[in-house]
Order: structure tokens, then sequence, then C-alpha cells
């Protein structure tokens, strides 16, 4: 059983994810960020079983690179047992009708918000503007049993 996560992070929370997904597999799973151009470009779907896609959300969107990969090989995904993550503050189940096709999010065998992070430190001078406008405090939520959930789902 060969599997891939393949993530968008701006500030590393859905990196922590993935490593944490990933470690719950016996066999491991390859991990790409896609934000890392040349291990995109060397990704061979057809070589996985197993599909799982992540991202962050930042004003309502996914990672862009992201939502570009995963629209150029739809096809391949909709024959690949399929999952679908999100790391974001709102958790507003229309993230995933915004940013996903129908078709995508029919086929997946999991879909779900496994937490989320917000790390003044690590955030830019106009990100940290936005916060504050928001009213939004430091915190970190990551939810190891929604993880687990969801390895789960690709386990058996
Ligand atoms: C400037 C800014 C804008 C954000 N916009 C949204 C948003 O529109 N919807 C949402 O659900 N979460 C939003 N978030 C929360 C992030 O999605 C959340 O912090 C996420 O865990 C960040 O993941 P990352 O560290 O992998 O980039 C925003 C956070 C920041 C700092």
């Amino acid at each position: 059983m060969k599997r891939i996560i393949i993530y968008g992070t701006k500030h590393g929370a859905t990196k922590t994810i993935s490593n944490k997904l990933a470690e719950l597999f016996a066999e491991g799973a390859t991990i790409i960020d896609v934000n890392a151009n040349l291990e995109i470009k060397e990704i061979y779907l057809s070589d996985y079983d197993q599909v799982i896609v992540g991202s962050s959300i930042y004003m309502g969107q996914i990672n862009k690179k992201l939502k570009k990969y995963i629209q150029d090989n739809e096809g391949v995904l909709l024959k690949k047992k399929l999952g679908i993550f999100l790391s974001s503050g709102l958790e507003d189940p229309m993230a995933f009708e915004n940013n996903f096709s129908e078709e995508l999010l029919n086929h997946s065998s999991y879909i779900g918000f496994l937490g989320s992070e917000i790390i003044l430190s690590k955030l830019s001078f106009i990100e940290k503007a936005m916060v504050k406008a928001m009213k939004t405090k430091e915190y970190s939520k990551i939810y190891d049993d929604e993880i687990f959930k969801m390895a789960e789902a690709f386990i058996y």
C-alpha cells in the first residue's frame, strides 16, 4: 500500500498535521510540501494507491499551488483512494465546497478539519495586524484524535 500526503502550508501548522498523520501509518507515507517545486514535479501519482491532500486557509482560499495541482490532476485523483483535510481557524464546512470540485468531494473517502494554529512570531506585519483586527489571540489546536480518525480511514 503506497500513500502520499501532499500539503500546502504558510506557517507550518499543516506540515505538523501532515507529519503526525504519516507517523500513524506503519508503512509510512511520502510527504510532499507543494511549495517545494522540485519535489512536486517529481511526483508520479500513478505510483500511489492512496492520496491525501491538505491545506491551510487564508482569506477563504487553500494554497494556490495545491489548488492548481489538484485541478491539473483531478482525473488521476478520481481513481485513487482520496482524503482531504484542512487546517483552518474558522472550520467553515463551506471551505471544502469553495475550494474543491463536487466530484472530488463526493469521491473522497474522508474529509475533515484536523486543527489549526496561529503563532504570532511567525506572521508578517500585515498578518499580525489582520489577526489583531479579528481579535484573535495566539493559539495551537492540533486535533490528535481527528488526525487518528483520518488515519484509521486509510488503514482499514
Ligand atoms: C492572516 C490570516 C488569515 C486567515 N484567514 C483564514 C480564513 O479566511 N479562514 C479560516 O478558516 N482560517 C483563516 N486563518 C487561519 C489559518 O488557516 C490557520 O491559522 C492555519 O492553521 C494556518 O496553517 P499554516 O500554518 O499551515 O499556514 C487565517 C490566519 C491568518 C494569520
